[in-house]
C-alpha cells in the first residue's frame, strides 16, 4: 500500500468533507400538516431556501416517510390528525434513528404554556403563526446549518475510522487487527461491569489507539531490523500525535487515554508519561492487555503466530517482568480459556482467537 503521510489523509478529509456538502447542498424538508393550505404557505415561504418539500398529512405517514427517506428538518404542526404535535415529537425523539431530526413546531394558538409544552415534547424551535416569512426562513436556515454540522461531524468520524484502519494494514499486514483488539477489550470490560460509555469508548479505541502512526515513515514503521534510538523516538510518539489527532472530536473524549496511554507499563518503565500501576488508565490497561495478546498471537512478517495458549504463557510472563495488569491478565486469560459452550462470550471468544492462529 501507498505510503501515507499527515498532509494526504488530512488533504482527503477536505475533500470529502467538500464532497459531502455539494452532496447536502439541497437539504430535505418533511412538512406533516393536517391541512393542506397550511403546507402550501410554508413551502411558499421557504421557496428561496433551495430546499426539498416531502408533504404529509398525519404522523404515522411521516414515520413512514422518514424510516426510508433522508430528511434534514421536520416542520410541524401543533395539530395534527392521529397524534397531537407533542406526542409527535415525543415519538420521533424516543426513536434512535429520528432523535436527532431537528423538529420546527408551528400553531396559531396562542400562549407561552403551549410554546412551553411544544419545547418539552422534543421540538427544537416554536414558532407562532403567521410567523413573519423572514423570521420562519431564518429559523429553517439556522436549524438546516446545525443539522448540516451534526452530519459533518458523524462524516470526520467515520473518515478517522477508515485512515485508522488503513495505518493498521500498513503497519500490521492485516486489517482483522482492529476489529479482534475492540472485540477483545469490549469482552474483558463486560466482565469487569464496565458502563456503556466505556464499553464504547473501548470499542473506538480498539480502531483507533494507533492512528498516531499515520505520520510515521515506512522505513521506520516497516524496519526488518532493531530500531536505533532515534526512530525509537519517532515511532514512541505515535500516542501523542493519534491523541492530537482525535483531540478535536468531542465524541472521542472517553478515548484519547487509551490512545495516549496504551504503551504505559504496570511498573512505570513504559511511555509517554512512565505511569505506573493504576495511575495507568483502566480502559488503556485492558486495551493493552488485548493489544499485546493479538500481537504474540498473530503472523507478521518477522515472526510466526503462537498459539493462544503460548500466547497467554507469556502474557502472565509479562505480569511477572512487572509490565501488565496482575489482576487484568488473569481474568483476561480465564475468558479465552473458557470452556463452557453455552455462553456466547465463550463461543465468540473462542472463534474469534481461533481465527488468529489457524495452521
Ligand atoms: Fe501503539
Amino acid at each position: 500500500m501507498a505510503s501515507l503521510t499527515t498532509a494526504a489523509p488530512l488533504a482527503a478529509i477536505g475533500e470529502h468533507l467538500e464532497l459531502f456538502t455539494v452532496l447536502h447542498a439541497q437539504p430535505t424538508i418533511l412538512l406533516v400538516d393536517g391541512v393542506e393550505l397550511n403546507r402550501r404557505v410554508v413551502r411558499a415561504t421557504l421557496s428561496g431556501t433551495g430546499a426539498r418539500f416531502l408533504e404529509v398529512r398525519r404522523p404515522s405517514e411521516a414515520f413512514e416517510l422518514l424510516a426510508r427517506e433522508p430528511v434534514d428538518l421536520v416542520i410541524c404542526d401543533m395539530f395534527l390528525p392521529e397524534l397531537n404535535g407533542m406526542e409527535f415529537c415525543r415519538q420521533l425523539k424516543a426513536n434512535r434513528a429520528t432523535s436527532l431530526m431537528p423538529v420546527l413546531m408551528l400553531t396559531s394558538v396562542q400562549g407561552s404554556e403551549h410554546e412551553v409544552e411544544g419545547l418539552t415534547s422534543g421540538a427544537d424551535e416554536y414558532l407562532l403563526q403567521p410567523a413573519h416569512p423572514s423570521v420562519l426562513k431564518a429559523r429553517v436556515l439556522s436549524m438546516l446549518r446545525h443539522k448540516a454540522a451534526l452530519d459533518s461531524l458523524d462524516e470526520v468520524e467515520s473518515i478517522l475510522f477508515t485512515l485508522a484502519q488503513a495505518v493498521e494494514e500498513r503497519d500490521k499486514c492485516t486489517s482483522d487487527h482492529c476489529r479482534r483488539l475492540s472485540f477483545f477489550s469490549v469482552e474483558l470490560g463486560i466482565r469487569l461491569g464496565l458502563e456503556r460509555n466505556d464499553l464504547l469508548a473501548l470499542h473506538r479505541g480498539g480502531y483507533l489507539h494507533d492512528i498516531g502512526k499515520i505520520g510515521i515513515p515506512d522505513s521506520i514503521l516497516n524496519k526488518a531490523g532493531q530500531l536505533n534510538e532515534d526512530e525509537w523516538k519517532i515511532m514512541r510518539s505515535h500516542v501523542i500525535r493519534g491523541e492530537e489527532i482525535c483531540r478535536p472530536m468531542k465524541s472521542l473524549v472517553n478515548v484519547l487515554p487509551i490512545i495516549r496511554h496504551h504503551h504505559e507499563r504496570w511498573d512505570g518503565t513504559g511511555y509517554p508519561d512512565r505511569l505506573k500501576g493504576e495511575e495507568i488508565p483502566l480502559l488503556a490497561r485492558i486495551l493493552q492487555i488485548a493489544d499485546v495478546f493479538d500481537a504474540l498471537s498473530s503472523e507478521r512478517s518477522y515472526k510466526k503466530a503462537l498459539p493462544i495458549e503460548q500466547a497467554c504463557r507469556q502474557l502472565e510472563k509479562e505480569v511477572e517482568a512487572g509490565w501488565r495488569d496482575p489482576e487484568l491478565v488473569p481474568l483476561f486469560v480465564s475468558m479465552l480459556e473458557s470452556k463452557d459452550d453455552t455462553s456466547r462470550m465463550s463461543t465468540n471468544l473462542r472463534a474469534m482467537a481461533g481465527g488468529i492462529n489457524q495452521p
